[in-house]
């Protein structure tokens, strides 16, 4: 396995296919930051439409820390899971009040910030400020599964820390931003959970699960408990 081949091989494929989609149009963090609020429990079909509602109405750091609570919740509507929205305008207001409006680009300090959890945490790093540190989702780490032949059940809430520590290892030092994206994409794209399109993969080549023949059986996932 060759990390620069498979990095080269990955972010060229991204740079030429990517979506057009309205949070890849700068890498303001703020910008980034409220895009994958919204893309965390939401599809990329529904987020775009909110989005780019949201950043009219609330276009900076400022905006949105001084907005009205109910405009904001308002401009929310039909996204659901509220909560996001609160924690973000809280999170704003403590990032306009402590860092002067500008999102902290150190781990320790965005990670103080209400609502800013590891994945989002490292989705602003490196997609904004293209500091190389791991955003592993649930799509992110179907894809690596398959590619490095992780057999450990990604329903469990400490498998995440293999993936993590495998990112660190595999991303690009060069360009984390759109590594990180790609990896996004690839899952969005080509490494779908069911029947993925190992034929059109850029980087099949690297994939030791397309080599063994057993992409479908990646990632493991446990059923989830129903509660009583
Ligand atoms: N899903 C989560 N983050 C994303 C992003 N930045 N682009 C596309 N899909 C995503």
């Amino acid at each position: 396995f060759s990390i620069h081949a498979f990095q080269d091989d990955l972010i060229n494929w991204y740079l030429t296919e990517k979506r057009d989609l309205p949070w890849r149009k700068d890498q303001d963090p703020y910008k980034v930051w409220v895009s994958e609020i919204m893309l965390q429990q939401t599809r990329v079909d529904t987020v775009i439409p909110y989005f780019t509602s949201f950043i009219e109405k609330f276009p900076t750091i400022e905006a949105l820390a001084d907005a009205n609570e109910e405009e904001v919740l308002k401009a929310w509507e039909g996204l659901g899971y509220y909560s996001r929205v609160r924690n973000l305008q809280s999170a704003v207001k403590e990032v306009k009040e402590s860092y002067g409006g500008v999102v902290p680009n150190s781990p320790q300090e965005i990670s103080k910030l209400k609502g800013v959890g590891p994945y989002t945490k490292g989705a602003i790093l490196s997609i904004a400020y293209n500091i190389p540190e791991p955003a592993v989702d649930g799509n992110v780490m179907r894809v690596l599964s398959r590619i490095l032949s992780i057999w450990e059940d990604i329903a469990k809430p400490k498998t995440r820390k293999t993936f993590e520590d495998a990112t660190y290892e595999l991303i690009s030092k060069d360009d984390p931003s759109s590594f990180n994206q790609a990896l996004m994409e690839l899952g969005a794209l080509i490494c779908t959970p069911t029947s993925p399109s190992c034929l059109l993969c850029p980087v099949r080549e690297h994939c030791t699960a397309f080599e063994e023949g057993v992409q479908a059986e990646l990632p493991i996932k446990s059923k989830k408990k129903k509660p009583k």
